[in-house]
């Protein structure tokens, strides 16, 4: 259990904010929604208080408002920050790499001017697999090389160095790294989960419009890379399970008082026709697809060794594709978006 600190989330009514908004209720923390809805919409909050039966703190506000983010942090006596906060669309970086270099760096850098200025200095940061560009090992391990393959992978790459000199410079900085690998599912309840804003760039909301019928059909982006069935091989995690690594990070950096950085996956990969398969049975339709050309920036396999969070965390993926599937299914054929 927690003593009922209170933590500040970014980007708190986003996808993996929001669920993991729950999961901090749950374990007794008192969470502070922050966000500028460039991602999210309104709604999030109330559905949350439904399925907290609790009120929800929250305030719009972006994460480049540095005065405001201290008087938050302050005010509200935060004892440890979530960044969420930040664009993740790859194909949007790199038609528009200034608004990514803006968004997720300068918003990070606002964030760490207030809190050194408010002495708040234990912070879990999203971060990605995408870090490891193509990665020359697979698994993935946390030592593996680091490389960019578009602005948004910069980012990232960017944002954990500075969280790394920052420790240099203050040793009472503790900074929990998560390298989230593919979250797809949603909560149980169908009330939220992943709401892209137009034609979904991701494989399961992707499939999830298609099965409801809003896209004709699937592309899958070719059949021709080294995998048992020619298609991509990911490490797909339910967002459920991904909303407890946060909890076990955050109890982690309070318990030892250390920073890390860990991959947040399940260790296991699944084919885009695993998933399509899988979501057939969730849904209890045939779902159109077509293979297409290779996407360009796609890798072949990519999935994660996640020895490291069982060992520091104590904290390991449970849910199965069948789950992220089911939920995926309830999540979209509900349209609450
Ligand atoms: P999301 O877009 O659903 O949530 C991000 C939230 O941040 C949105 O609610 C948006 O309105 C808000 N936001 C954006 N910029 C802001 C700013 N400057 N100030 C205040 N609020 C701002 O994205 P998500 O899927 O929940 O991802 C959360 C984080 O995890 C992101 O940093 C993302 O890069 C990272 N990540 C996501 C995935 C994934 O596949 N979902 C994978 C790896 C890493
Ligand atoms: N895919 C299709 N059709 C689609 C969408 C995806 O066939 O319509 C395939 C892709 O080619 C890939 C797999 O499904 O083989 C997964 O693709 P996603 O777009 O769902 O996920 P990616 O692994 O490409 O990228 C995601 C995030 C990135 C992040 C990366 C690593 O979108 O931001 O995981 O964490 F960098």
């Amino acid at each position: 259990m927690s003593d009922g600190q209170s933590i500040l989330l970014t980007g708190g009514s986003g996808y993996v904010g929001s669920h993991t908004y729950v999961a901090l209720v749950q374990a007794g923390f008192k969470p502070y929604i922050l966000d500028n809805f460039s991602n999210s919409k309104k709604n999030v909050v109330e559905r949350l208080e439904r399925i907290t039966g609790l009120p929800v703190p929250w305030h719009e506000g972006d994460t480049r408002d540095v005065s405001l983010l201290q008087e938050i942090i302050v005010k509200n006596d935060i004892a440890a920050v979530m960044h969420f906060a930040g664009f993740k669309s790859v194909s949007e970086s790199v038609a528009n790499p200034l608004k990514y270099f803006d968004n997720n760096l300068a918003g990070m850098i606002g964030l760490f001017k207030a809190m050194e200025n408010s002495a708040c200095r234990t912070l879990v940061f999203s971060s990605s697999a995408t870090v490891y560009g193509d990665p020359i090992e697979i698994p993935i391990t946390e030592k593996s090389p680091k490389n960019f393959l578009n602005p948004y992978g910069y980012t990232k790459i960017v944002c954990e160095e500075m969280l790394a000199s920052l420790s240099v410079s203050n040793t009472q900085w503790r900074n929990g790294v998560l390298r989230y690998f593919n979250p797809v599912g949603a909560h149980p309840s169908g009330l939220i989960g992943e709401d892209p804003s137009g034609p979904p760039n991701n494989l399961m909301p992707y499939l999830a419009q298609v099965a409801v019928g809003k896209l004709p059909i699937l592309n899958i982006y070719g059949n021709d890379y080294p995998t048992p069935d020619g298609t991509g091989v990911r490490d797909y995690i339910h967002v459920q399970d991904l909303a407890e690594a946060h909890v076990a990070a955050l109890k982690t950096l309070f318990k030892t008082g250390s920073g890390f950085t860990v991959n947040i996956g399940t260790g296991r990969g699944y084919s885009v026709m695993d998933v399509v398969y899988e979501f057939e049975i969730a849904c209890g339709k045939s779902i159109p697809y077509q293979f297409v050309e290779r996407r360009s920036g796609d890798i072949a396999v990519c999935y994660a060794d996640a020895t490291l969070a069982k060992n520091l965390l104590n904290w390991n993926a449970k849910l199965s594709l069948t789950d992220m599937c089911i939920d995926s299914w309830r999540w979209q054929s509900n349209d609450f978006s």
